[in-house]
């Protein structure tokens, strides 16, 4: 069995999201998302989220793509993620590419284009101006 893994903070989950699991999926058996707790984006990210945390990974869960979902708190739980999860591929949108590549001593790493015009920090901006 491949196990994918990916991270992400999925707030006002959109069709960019959709695509990135999707896509992330049909590279493996089994896909494992570590959804970004409102602790880590606040205090390390400096992003506030719309939806709590609970609230995300409830409905990241709920895709059909998506066989487990996981808290990311830390920059630095991946290897150790990679490990437990005995993970074979690493993916994320191509915004993060290279940042990962240490990754490539644990296991295989893709960066997959984005889906274009869409993002949580956007949505955000259209809201507000509504
Ligand atoms: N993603 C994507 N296409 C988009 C938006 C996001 O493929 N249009 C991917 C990201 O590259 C990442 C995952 O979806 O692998 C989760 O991204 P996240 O950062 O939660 O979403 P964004 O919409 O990029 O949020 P933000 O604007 O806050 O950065």
């Amino acid at each position: 069995m491949k196990t994918v893994i990916t991270y992400g903070t999925y707030d006002l989950f959109h069709i960019g999201h959709l695509n990135l699991l999707k896509r992330a999926k049909a590279l493996g058996d089994y896909l494992i998302v570590a959804v970004s707790t409102d602790r880590f984006n606040w205090e390390e990210k400096h992003k506030k989220c719309q939806i709590p945390d609970k609230d995300r990974m409830a409905i990241v869960e709920a895709i059909r793509y998506v066989d487990k979902v996981i808290p990311e708190d830390s920059w630095d739980q991946k290897i150790k993620d990679v490990q437990k999860y005995n993970v074979d591929v690493f993916v994320m949108g191509d915004d993060w590419k290279g940042k990962f590549d240490f990754l490539k001593d644990y296991c295989e790493v893709v960066y997959l284009p984005r889906t274009e015009g869409i993002s949580s920090t956007q949505l955000k901006e259209d809201l507000k101006n509504k």
